[in-house]
């Protein structure tokens, strides 16, 4: 297989917030192996944009560190390195002030695509907008992209919203939610909606249930004051895993186009049904022999956030109605493990009588480590002794089944920026998605806070505390093992 890089427009792309972690973790190096990868013209440009004094020189310095720092050595090259910073400019600006925008103004080109990266605090989202706009810095073909968190309940991100939209049309906003630039996360399109095997199966009537898992080792350590005033549900369950929903369980689109995708997803995230109390449970992270627990490592001790959580969703629409969705997400678990795992029901009759530990068709997408499918199905046992069923894995591994391409595949944020330079929305979330998750989700956090509701505690390495476990053991169903 041949992988096709095709070049972007030329552009002027300016990253407020240039120095902070997220730049110099993801977005410059993700921006350097898109060069490498031939993905950027010759003209164009990277602006880094902060308060901290720096020049066009200390700004390729501090790039150079982070590449080595955040890159792997294989992608590391001198001439490569030298090539990717001559595009670098830097420019002191306060996104609350007046200083540098100007200058900014002075520097930018006519004829290129100029997008403006919102990578700082959500607070300053609405200055950046309005002091593009007052400086007439940005055009009407100019794009933005907006972090998350995207607000932390309706209200903020309607104000968010409207903010925005007073100095940028909603084909301008590229709100970010970097699961959707995974290559498994887009995937799950390219199997629904590419081949005629599954989309007869995909309801009610024939998957009994899903589970979505996405499982993190780390803790919040480092960054416990932002996730303590956030949790899972926030952090997580409102944005990254409302996107895997909404890919699964939505309808064809008619089209593989940015508006005809979103509507079809805002259907399913406005067809949630309420979770009942007992539907939820969330969990804090205790201490081990080596590390803290959650709320030494939120810095609170009375904290009552919750660092996991799992529910039992329902959709209320022809296809899902009676197919639950469980889901769960949490720090400091048994392994890095991220899945979707579609449980199909038993054939109406079984001819083969009955056989123990038979547990039917699934089909797991596995997000990450170790991208792929697979799909559990029956056989009969070899050999002799009459029939005997089993079941077995038709496995597919990305990196087996694609070989060197495999390793080309583009981390998140780097195919996510190339789509804002090619001017793609499908794989960002519109204004009213956003809107609609945190609808469903304020009164969930509403009536925890009411109740002064407090986590359950669950040992650091393990699954998630036991009610997570009871959630399905109710039903008569039981969690996929979290592992690698
Ligand atoms: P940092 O605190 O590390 O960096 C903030 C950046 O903003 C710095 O470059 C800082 O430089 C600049 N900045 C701060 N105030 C101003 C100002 N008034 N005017 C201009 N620039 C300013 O934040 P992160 O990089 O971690 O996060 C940035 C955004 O990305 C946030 O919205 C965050 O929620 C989001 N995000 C971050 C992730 C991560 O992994 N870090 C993951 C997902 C989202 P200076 O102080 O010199 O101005
Ligand atoms: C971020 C969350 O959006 O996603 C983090 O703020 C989380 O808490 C991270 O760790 C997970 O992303 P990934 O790509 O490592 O699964």
């Amino acid at each position: 297989m041949v992988s096709r890089v095709i070049p972007v427009d030329p552009f002027d792309l300016v990253i407020f917030g240039g120095t902070g972690d997220l730049a110099r973790r993801k977005i410059l190096p993700g921006l350097y192996r898109r060069y490498c990868a031939g993905q950027m013209p010759e003209d164009a440009r990277i602006i880094g944009a902060a308060r901290g004094e720096m020049d066009d020189a200390g700004y390729r310095d501090f790039v150079r560190e982070a590449i080595v720092e955040f890159s792997p050595p294989k992608e590391q090259n001198a001439e490569q390195i030298d090539g990717f910073l001559s595009r670098l400019h830097f420019i002191v600006i306060d996104a609350k002030g007046t200083g540098g925008w100007s200058d900014l103004a002075a520097l930018m080109r006519d004829g290129v695509v100029r997008a403006f990266y919102f990578s700082v605090a959500p607070g300053l989202f609405g200055d950046l907008a309005t002091r593009l706009h007052a400086h007439a810095i940005a055009d009407d073909d100019s794009r933005i992209v907006v972090e998350k968190p995207f607000g932390r309940d309706l209200a903020t991100a309607k104000a968010l919203n409207k903010v925005l939209a007073e100095h940028f049309d909603e084909h301008q906003i590229y709100r970010i939610d970097h699961y959707l630039g995974k290559e498994t996360v887009q995937n799950l399109m390219a199997v629904r909606f590419g081949n005629i095997l599954f989309e007869p199966l995909w309801n009610a009537q024939y998957v009994d249930h899903i589970q979505i898992t996405v499982a993190e080792t780390v803790g919040v350590g480092g960054r416990g004051s932002y996730y303590d005033k956030s949790g899972a549900m926030r952090d997580m369950v409102q944005n990254h895993l409302m996107q895997l929903i909404c890919l699964i369980a939505m309808e064809p689109p008619s089209h593989f186009d940015p508006d005809a995708v979103r509507d079809e997803k805002l259907k399913v995230i406005r067809a949630l049904d309420p979770l009942a109390p007992d539907e939820i449970v969330r969990g804090q992270y205790l201490a081990d022999e080596d590390q803290p627990g959650y709320l030494v490592d939120c810095e609170d001790p009375a904290s009552k956030t919750e660092s996991f959580i799992a529910m039992k969703m329902h959709i209320s629409n022809w296809r899902w109605k009676g197919t639950p969705i469980y889901v769960r997400t949490g720090k400091r678990l048994r392994a890095r493990a991220s899945e979707i795992a579609v449980v199909f029901k038993d054939p109406p009759h079984n001819i083969f009588g009955e056989q123990e530990d038979r547990r039917g068709n699934v089909l797991v997408i596995r997000l990450q480590p170790n991208e792929g499918m697979n799909l559990r199905v029956t056989i009969k046992e070899p050999g002799p002794g009459g029939m005997r069923l089993v079941e077995v894995p038709l496995d597919m591994s990305f990196a087996e089944a694609l070989g060197p391409d495999a390793e080309d595949i583009p981390d998140a944020y780097e195919r996510l920026i190339m789509d804002v330079i090619r001017g793609n929305q499908t794989l960002f979330m519109r204004g009213d998605e956003v809107e609609a998750a945190w609808a469903w989700t304020d009164p969930i956090i509403a009536a925890w806070e009411a109740k002064g509701d407090k986590p359950k505690g669950y040992d650091a390495g393990s699954s998630g505390p036991e009610d997570a476990l009871m959630l399905l053991h109710r039903d008569g169903r039981r969690w996929r093992e979290i592992r690698e």
